[in-house]
């Protein structure tokens, strides 16, 4: 894994939207991997600005994404879906036909999962963008996730309920339940690129990087993708040795 520790929150959006930008101007029909939650939003920020100032063209990109809620529509602006538009496709320009989410409100969960596997399958992601949660899970894969798994739905867990409360009125709104990428398929994606900012992620930080390789902290397993950079402000190295 390249480690690239930055000095804050805004050095680390701006060295990733570098990364980002140079698979985009080196291909310009990119398959994008991305992510919600609140580490990537300076990231976006700058994608856009970029794309406003320099006229980085992504008319030609293809996005999916990791995870959803499930029970959540599309237009609820607590779905990822919302997110994306809102934070992101918008600014960039990227037409909806042109992203791709898991549905929230998918009857039969199962025939979603299976569309998202084939849709992964179909679509190699250039690159693959994932944030961490304090518990070390990725995408919506929470610790004693299998390494192999595909699409699934998931039970979120009592600590990822208490972290996203803070974007739902109250803690009884946040959903108990979301769709999500499997290990296996974050695994596929040709390059890895995952932030963390700020003291809370530290010990999933620590954990990803010097840890043992275990389903308990799903991120370790980044320690094995040939292709992985973690960005991290100084708040979330502080436990590292190594750098
Ligand atoms: P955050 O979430 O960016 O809102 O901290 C990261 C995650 O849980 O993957």
């Amino acid at each position: 894994m390249k480690i690239i520790v930055c000095k804050d929150a805004a050095e680390v959006a701006a060295r990733a939207a570098e990364i980002m930008q140079a698979v985009v101007c080196e291909k310009s029909d990119a398959v994008l991997g991305l992510a919600t939650g609140s580490t990537p939003l300076g990231l976006y920020h700058n994608l856009i600005d970029a794309h406003n100032r320099e006229g980085i063209d992504y008319s030609h990109v293809t996005t999916v994404n990791l995870d959803e809620y499930a029970g959540l529509p599309a237009d609820n602006d607590q779905s990822y879906a919302y997110f994306m538009r809102h934070n992101l496709f918008d600014g960039l320009g990227i037409a909806p036909t042109q992203t791709h989410i898991e549905n929230g409100m998918a009857t039969d969960p199962a025939a979603e999962c299976a569309r998202y596997d084939a849709l992964l399958e179909a679509l190699p992601r250039d690159i693959q963008l994932l944030g961490i949660g304090s518990n070390g899970h990725i995408a919506f894969n929470e610790p004693g996730t299998s390494f192999d798994t595909t699409t699934h739905v998931v039970d979120l867990k009592e600590s990822t309920i208490r972290d996203n409360a803070r974007f739902f009125a109250s803690m009884e709104e946040v959903p108990r339940q979301a769709f999500t990428m499997g290990m296996k398929q974050i695994m596929d994606a040709k390059q890895i690129l995952i932030l963390a900012t700020g003291e809370a992620k530290a010990d999933a930080v620590y954990g990803m990087v010097e840890g043992e390789v275990t389903t308990a902290l799903p991120a370790s397993i980044l320690q094995t993708h040939p292709a992985c950079t973690l960005i991290c402000d100084e708040a979330a190295a502080r436990r590292l040795t190594n750098v």
